[in-house]
């Protein structure tokens, strides 16, 4: 089997906050193998982006601080690089594309120019190669009449084509790993399936490893290779897709799995994704959670030792970290 190319080992990060420290990942680890679609996946506020963001460098901080633990690159530690090689790494070999691409993207220059831009900050062209290049990527992420639009401004285009343009700039300099935070949630549903496909399609010609990051188990379902359920900073459960969406031994992420006919419904008004029918209760607050599982008080399968004690992460190929389901299995 190959090496993994990104090895994310007990990472740790901290927020001040008017309640006081608060622990927002407390120990994640994952592998990212080569050409592999990871979907993370879990509710609001569980800890997706902040992991994502903790990858490319980009807590901030303050309130932000990384406390503990190892990113390795290819086998090599991040932190151990020098600051040139870990900009180079962050934007070249590993890209990210958001949720929201208009925040993302400048809305005073065109979209051409954008991505030209991109290219120019990581590889040695000429301004008028980058120019032709960017059209290229419009056509590859297929733009509709890509010479025109990449003229246009971002307010000029729809959601998708934005979100398009948000791919275009990411592959713009061929990385090795992207990172897709929740690339879909501001798109309907046939959009959608047409910017997943896009990142199937690029991740076959590239041979790119992608990181899905989502709230959609349904999403899940179509993308990804292999998943890791997240619940308040923590990795709860994790294997190979297939398994875990037929066999979820997690009682949130079977929870989670009974919400997948939600694909297609609206977000709530504040454009929050829609609540979990399956699952009573919200996420706790950070500064609240206690020294016990933090699923204990919306967990069915509740018991004494699970507000006492938070479940390890255990299993070789399926990963679980659930109280309930560890005595079953013993
Ligand atoms: N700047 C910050 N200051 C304090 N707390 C923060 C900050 N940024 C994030 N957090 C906290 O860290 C936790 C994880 O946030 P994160 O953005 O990773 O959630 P998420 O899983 O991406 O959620 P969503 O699905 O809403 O994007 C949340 O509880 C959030 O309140
Ligand atoms: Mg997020």
């Amino acid at each position: 089997m190959s090496e993994p190319l990104l090895k994310v080992d007990d990472l740790r990060v901290e927020f001040d906050t008017r309640h006081g420290r608060v622990t927002a990942l407390d120990g994640v680890s994952f592998d990212l193998m080569p050409a592999e679609t990871l979907g993370i996946v879990g509710e609001s506020g569980c800890g997706k982006s902040i992991t994502a963001l903790s990858l490319m460098g980009l807590i901030p901080s303050p309130p932000g601080h990384v406390t503990g633990g190892r990113i390795e690159f290819e086998g090599n530690d991040i932190a151990a690089m020098t600051k040139r090689r870990q900009r180079q790494m962050r934007g070249h070999d590993i890209a990210m594309i958001f949720q929201e691409p208009m925040t993302s993207l400048n809305p005073v220059f065109t979209i051409g120019d954008q991505i030209a831009e991109a290219i120019l900050l990581h590889q040695d062209v000429s301004r008028g190669e980058a120019r032709n290049r960017s059209i290229e990527l419009l056509k590859t992420v297929g733009m509709p009449e890509a010479e025109r639009r990449a003229r246009a401004f971002p307010h000029e285009l729809s959601g998708g084509m934005r979100q398009r343009v948000m791919i275009a700039m990411a592959i713009s300099c061929r990385p090795r790993i992207l990172i897709a935070d929740e690339p879909t949630t501001a798109l309907d549903v046939t959009v959608q399936a047409q910017i997943f496909e896009l990142m199937r399609g690029i991740q076959e010609e590239f041979g790119v490893a992608i990181m899905l990051i989502t709230h959609d188990m349904g999403a899940i379902a179509e993308m990804a290779d292999r998943v890791a359920v997240m619940y308040a900073g923590r990795i709860i459960e994790e294997g190979d897709a297939d398994e875990i969406l037929d066999n979820p031994l997690h009682p949130y992420t079977r929870g989670l799995i009974g919400c997948i006919p939600l694909l297609g419904k609206e977000a709530r008004d504040d454009g929050r994704p829609p609540k979990l029918a399956e699952i009573p209760g919200v996420v706790p607050p950070l500064h609240l959670l206690g020294q016990g599982c933090s699923f204990a008080d919306r967990c069915p399968l509740v018991h004494d030792r699970c507000h006492r004690e938070k479940p390890l992460l255990t299993g070789s190929t399926h990963c679980v970290a659930c109280h309930a389901t560890q005595m079953e299995a013993a």
